[in-house]
């Protein structure tokens, strides 16, 4: 590493991927390292630091990744050779997106200090019981406590890609890169069980897109044309009343208080 200030630009859904960015700088904060955490969905590309060592963090999606974190890492200035380590978290498998982006960012001049992907408890349709998802986040944190010493002594593993990877991230990003689209909106779009809902207005204050709004009534509205599927408004809802066909069995790595101090 060539130098000891690290920022990190995390996208969490659910709180996996933040919960890593945690343990991460917890890790190297112990090896003298200074790091700032930073919502991803929130930053302005343009804004970053350069002379900092830059972590970019995200949930793998469809074995890829969210739009709005895809418009960070495209909108990123060029790198001149600064210095940025990848992490995700995923739910079984992700067609090695870490370093499918970390080619992104090389392409884009920047020197790959490091890349991996976490196994943590699955946040959609595959939601697992709670004694499972405690196991999985323990065994993920070895690995991510080992990630952050190897970052810091320079011995972290690189990217790697091959036609395999390539290929299948070029399908992966053609169906992403059209979850904003009209149709896809309209499917996906969630619904309201208004006899549960309290109209806390939490699901609109934690939408990493402002993609919800409040109607006439004050109950929150789903129309907007940016959900990027991430799962928090319908995990956090303390009154479970958002409903959705993609999903039964709602995860959440965090309290309702902790994701609150998180974002709010
Ligand atoms: C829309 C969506 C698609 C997902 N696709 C994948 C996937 O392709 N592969 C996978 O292993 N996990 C997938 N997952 C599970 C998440 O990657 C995993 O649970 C992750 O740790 C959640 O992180 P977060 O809590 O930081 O958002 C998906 C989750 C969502 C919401
Ligand atoms: S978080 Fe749940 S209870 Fe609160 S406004 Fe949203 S849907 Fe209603
Ligand atoms: S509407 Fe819900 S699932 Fe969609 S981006 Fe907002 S918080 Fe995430």
């Amino acid at each position: 590493m060539k130098n000891k200030t690290i920022d990190i630009y995390c996208f969490s859904g659910t709180g996996n991927t933040y919960l890593t960015a945690k343990k991460i700088a917890a890790t190297m904060e112990e090896s003298g390292c200074i790091v700032s955490i930073y919502d991803l969905a929130k930053a302005n590309p343009k804004d970053i630091n350069l002379s900092h060592i830059i972590g970019i963090g995200f949930t793998v999606a469809c074995w890829n990744t969210f739009p709005v974190v895809k418009d960070f890492i495209n909108n990123l200035p060029t790198g001149n050779g600064a210095e940025v380590f990848v992490f995700t978290t995923m739910g079984d498998s992700s067609l090695n997106t870490a370093g499918n982006f970390s080619c992104v960012l090389n392409n884009k001049g920047y020197d790959i200090i490091g890349a991996q992907g976490f196994l943590m408890p699955n946040n959609f349709i595959a939601v697992q019981k709670e004694e499972k998802n405690i196991l999985k986040r323990e065994k993920a944190y070895k690995k991510i406590e080992l990630f952050a010493n190897q970052l810091v002594d320079g011995s972290a593993k690189h990217y790697r890609t091959n036609i395999f990877f390539k290929v299948c991230f070029s399908i992966t990003n053609f169906i992403t890169n059209r979850w904003r689209g009209k149709v896809f909106q309209k499917i996906v779009r969630f619904g309201l069980e208004k006899n549960k809902c309290v109209k806390c207005g939490l699901c609109i204050k934690i939408c990493p897109v402002e993609n919800i709004e409040y109607d006439v009534r004050n109950y929150p509205i789903f129309n907007g044309m940016h959900c990027q599927l991430c799962m928090r408004c319908i995990s956090y809802c303390p009154k479970h009343a958002i409903k959705s066909f993609l999903l039964r069995k709602t995860y959440k790595a965090l309290s309702i208080e902790e994701v609150k101090k998180w974002i709010i």
